[in-house]
């Protein structure tokens, strides 16, 4: 098995009020296609935009299967439901959803090739995805999958690493078999992942020690969490009573936002009183806790639109789901290391 070396794909920021997420290129088919895809931690495959979709993937870029000579129809058609947030990134149930068909081809990222990847061509969406800039998701849980394990397969580290900076910073990166140390200053902790009862399909899971604003800790029932790192959300969800454990502690405006549940917001006039961050324990394999910090910058969302003078705030409310998306990720460079079942966490600098 020949090594591969670490490859550095170039990520733009997608920006509409807040940093919502960040999108490379891959390509696809043979000639080659560039596709921008969202690699997104919290999925497991990849579906692509297609000229099959025709009118309802009008914003998106679109793959034409009839101009690849290695393009495979495999036929079966699914539907995808997809779910990441509610509020300014407005991504919820079943309004979420592609129909998409089994397809293989060859996919390749910074120059580096996989024949026979299957993935899903895009054939139909909901109207809900319209606005969105990318034209597909690639997905990168805990096992590798598809694309990564067929680079994997060619020799390439197994692990990944994320650098992902606001809009004002720019410069966002993801090494696919390495860690870019240009990026971040110091060491990286590492924490182990918790196995899930889904071998297949694994998210990358860590179990939370407690959380704490400005240090003071919160009513919230001491219990144990299991939290789920996704660079696919833009904001943080938690269960309501964790969630309002932490409001209470930050400001008694922050109410829900009755127009949209599981949302929360306070009058945007009120924003200069918030000044808290919120601290995310976990243990660190070198037997310390390791403080994640989500900071006072990151509170406010910015204004509903059609709702000028509420703002919303940035954990969401949803039973059983304890996320922590882009908010957090953006103030950390990240390890995320498949083989090694960790994830490392180092100060981005910023
Ligand atoms: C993706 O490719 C397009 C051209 O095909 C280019 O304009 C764009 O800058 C690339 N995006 C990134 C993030 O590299
Ligand atoms: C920004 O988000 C709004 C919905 O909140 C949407 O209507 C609009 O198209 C988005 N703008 C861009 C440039 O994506
Ligand atoms: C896939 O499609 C083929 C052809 O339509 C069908 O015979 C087969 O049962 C399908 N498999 C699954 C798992 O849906
Ligand atoms: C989602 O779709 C249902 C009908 O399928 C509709 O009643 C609801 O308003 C939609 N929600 C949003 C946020 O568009
Ligand atoms: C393709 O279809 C089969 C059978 O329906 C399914 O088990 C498989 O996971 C599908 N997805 C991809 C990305 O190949
Ligand atoms: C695409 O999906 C929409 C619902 O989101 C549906 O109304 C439409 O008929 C579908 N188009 C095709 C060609 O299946
Ligand atoms: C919380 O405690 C840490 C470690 O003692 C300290 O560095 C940090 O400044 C404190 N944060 C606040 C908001 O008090």
């Amino acid at each position: 098995k020949r090594s591969l070396s670490a490859i550095d794909v170039p990520l733009t920021d997608y920006f509409n009020r807040t940093d919502l997420q960040w999108i490379g290129n891959i390509t696809v088919g043979t000639p080659p296609q560039t596709i921008n895809v969202v690699f997104d931690t919290g999925s497991f495959d990849l579906e692509i935009s297609s000229t099959k979709c025709g009118a309802a993937c009008a914003n998106q870029i679109q793959f034409d299967p009839s101009k690849s000579s290695t393009f495979i129809d495999r036929i079966n058609e699914t539907t995808l439901n997809f779910g990441t947030g509610i509020g300014i990134d407005p991504v919820q149930g079943s309004n979420w959803s592609l129909q998409v068909r089994n397809s293989s081809d060859t996919v390749a990222v910074g120059g580096v090739s996989v024949p026979d990847v299957e993935f899903y061509l895009i054939v139909n969406q909901t109207k809900e995805w319209a606005a969105d800039p990318n034209s597909g998701i690639q997905g990168l849980g805990a096992k590798a999958r598809g694309l990564f394990a067929g680079l994997e397969a060619q020799g390439l580290p197994s692990l990944f690493s994320f650098y992902l900076t606001p809009e004002s910073v720019g410069d966002a990166e993801l090494t696919l078999g390495g860690i870019d140390h240009s990026k971040f200053k110091g060491d990286l902790t590492y924490v182990s992942t918790v196995p899930t009862p889904y071998p297949e399909y694994p998210f990358w899971q860590l179990k939370n020690l407690g959380f704490s604003v400005n240090n003071k800790s919160t009513s919230a029932p001491s219990k144990e969490r299991i939290f789920v790192f996704d660079s696919g959300t833009s904001n943080v969800v938690l269960p309501k009573e964790d969630a309002e454990a932490i409001y209470a502690q930050i400001s008694p405006h922050i109410k829900p936002y009755t127009p949209i549940s599981g949302t929360y917001a306070l009058p945007c006039s009120l924003l200069p009183s918030l000044t808290s961050e919120i601290q995310f324990f976990f243990r660190a394999q070198n037997g310390r806790t390791l403080p994640l910090v989500v900071p006072t910058s990151e509170l406010s969302l910015g204004p509903f639109p059609g709702d000028e003078g509420m703002c919303q705030t940035v954990i969401n409310a949803m039973e059983e789901n304890w996320i922590l998306g882009a908010s957090l990720l953006k103030h950390y460079y990240s390890v995320w290391d498949v083989g090694g079942e960790r994830m490392g966490f180092a100060e981005n600098g910023l």
